[in-house]
């Protein structure tokens, strides 16, 4: 351990002499305000650049956009202002990943126009080039986006936000728009926007899904250019404490069994379970036009009102990716890792957001009773570097100390099985020396999983951050449970129970976390195949 808190502070002084080395050799003059941004900028890329999550070079960072992948990569755009940390004028910013887990960021691929900023949307791959876009037998992959019209807005005007697209025809390096953009006007409607397009293979045209303030609307197409309206869906269904954003409709297999049903993501901010933006699912059948709720699903709605894909209160505005190969089959999934609650304030300042851990999602069903489900992809784990295995344990309190000699805490999964699990509280404790701690667990006396981060480091930059609990609710007492854990610098996503209830939150600690725990009251229950493993992604 003192090893690890050495070596990071050794980073920072031999920052600190290079700093002044640097400057003296240049013969200028340096501030010491100069200074003192420099050494905040190197504290700031070593203690909360993420290991393995996406973050842009520099500047502000949102929603996840017009995922495809072809050719063996894999593209990830993102809702992106270029000139400052904080929200502004809407671009499309651009990754490339073939592994899904390490990126290069990309040149900005969408720029505002006379016709609005950018907002978010998708992207398909036109294989038959069915829009015409396409050129010399190179098929055009076409995005499909928000124009948001700032001076309209400002005007008071209601019909600000409209529909466009544009095409590509190098792989989504460059993006040309379509002269007769707008493709979808305004109907009246003020929060109009996210267009996410699939592919409906039974009915052989191409469906969008629109938020529509607190609805959703549903549009076909036959050529990407012409949209039909369809159909609505969702008023009076589900949560509805703000507007609902960035849909997702995709058919997914129900695990085990040959039967397709049809997920709708319906992302909303505000009215998360735990506060702020969250993202809910629906699961029913879609005919090509419209979309009905299951029978069982909507008997499920009626107890719990909505169901979250991440009960954390980090994981928004998550859409899955489009042309993922049939051979492949996996529905992949990315989510913005933040919260409008805070994201503006969250303490690092050269850049602002990660997005999740990719994620597999699949739906399982059980006794009437569905579950989305989701865990990271499996890429991820061709990176672990280092593997400690403990099949059980006989103590019902374990500490371990990890160092980067052992296992470092800031680049690691950390898996374990509980069971005889009795009415009581079990405490997953992640912390360091400083007393950050992050506390996550079971409460099996109140039937929820928590994560209580209010004392896990720098918490005072906005109220909502720590203003209460995040919970999620267990449905009844549980004698066993299998738990994930993902831990970055700066993030934790736990997936209980091979990702039925998952839940995703930020920290930002003072020091690098160094110790793991699980502390309970309980003397009896029992700890095992317990797996710690750290990653290289070198
Ligand atoms: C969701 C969202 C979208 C919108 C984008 C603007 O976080 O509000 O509805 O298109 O962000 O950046």
């Amino acid at each position: 351990m003192k090893n690890r808190k050495f070596r990071f502070f050794n980073i920072i002084f031999f920052n600190l002499i290079f700093i002044l080395v640097f400057s003296c050799k240049k013969n200028s003059k340096v501030s010491e305000h100069e200074i003192t941004a420099l050494i905040e900028n190197s504290v700031e890329e070593t203690l909360y650049r993420p290991n393995f999550h996406f973050t842009p070079k520099a500047n502000w960072m949102n929603d996840p956009n017009g995922m495809f992948y072809l050719n063996g990569k894999y593209h990830l755009y993102f809702q992106y202002y270029p000139d400052g940390n904080v929200w502004g004028p809407m671009h499309w910013g651009h990754a490339i990943s073939e592994n899904l887990i390490t990126w290069e960021e990309q040149p900005i691929a969408l720029y505002p126009d006379d016709l609005g900023l950018i907002f978010s949307g998708s992207a398909v791959v036109d294989k038959d080039n069915i829009s015409g876009f396409g050129k010399d037998g190179v098929s055009p992959i076409v995005a499909i986006y928000t124009y948001h019209n700032m001076e309209g807005e400002k005007a008071g005007e209601i019909d600000f936000q409209t529909q466009g697209i544009a095409f590509s025809l190098d792989e989504g390096m460059t993006w040309i728009k379509y002269d007769k953009n707008p493709i979808i006007s305004n109907p009246g409607i003020k929060d109009f926007r996210d267009p996410k397009v699939i592919w409906d293979n039974s009915n052989d045209k191409w469906i969008m899904s629109l938020a529509a303030g607190n609805k959703l609307m549903f549009y076909s197409s036959l050529n990407l250019k012409d949209w039909k309206f369809e159909s609505e869906f969702g008023e009076n269904i589900g949560a509805h404490g703000g507007i609902w954003e960035c849909p997702d409709l995709f058919p997914i297999k129900i695990e085990g069994s040959d039967k397709t049903n049809w997920v709708l993501l319906v992302s909303i901010n505000p009215g998360a379970p735990n506060g702020g933006s969250a993202t809910q699912y629906f699961i029913g059948d879609f005919d090509g036009s419209t979309f009905t709720l299951d029978k069982d699903f909507s008997n499920q709605l009626s107890n719990q009102n909505a169901l979250w894909l991440d009960y954390g209160r980090d994981n928004y505005a998550g859409v899955t990716w489009s042309n993922i190969a049939e051979t492949d089959g996996r529905k992949l999934f990315i989510g913005w890792m933040s919260n409008w609650d805070y994201a503006r304030d969250v303490p690092t300042f050269k850049w602002r957001s990660s997005m999740t851990v990719p994620r597999e999602l699949s739906l399982k069903k059980h006794n009437n009773t569905y579950h989305l489900k989701s865990l990271p992809v499996e890429e991820l784990y061709h990176f672990v570097e280092k593997s400690l295995v403990k099949d059980s344990l006989s103590n019902n309190q374990i500490n371990f100390e990890l160092n980067n000699s052992i296992i470092g805490m800031t680049k690691t999964n950390i898996e374990f099985e509980l069971s005889d699990l009795k009415h009581n509280i079990y405490n997953f404790l992640i912390y360091n020396k400083l007393g950050d701690s992050l506390s996550i667990g079971l409460d099996n006396l109140k039937n929820e999983f928590f994560i209580n981060r209010k004392k896990s480091g720098k918490v005072n930059f906005s109220e909502k951050f720590v203003s209460n609990i995040s919970k999620a609710r267990a449905l009844k007492t549980l004698n066993q449970l299998k738990v994930k854990i993902l831990l970055d610098k700066t993030s934790v996503e736990v997936f209980y129970n091979d990702g039925e209830v998952v839940m995703s939150e930020l920290f930002f600690p003072n020091g690098p976390m160094e110790k793991f725990n699980i502390i309970s009251d309980d003397k009896t229950f029992k700890i095992e195949n317990l797996k710690i493993q750290e990653f290289d992604f070198k």
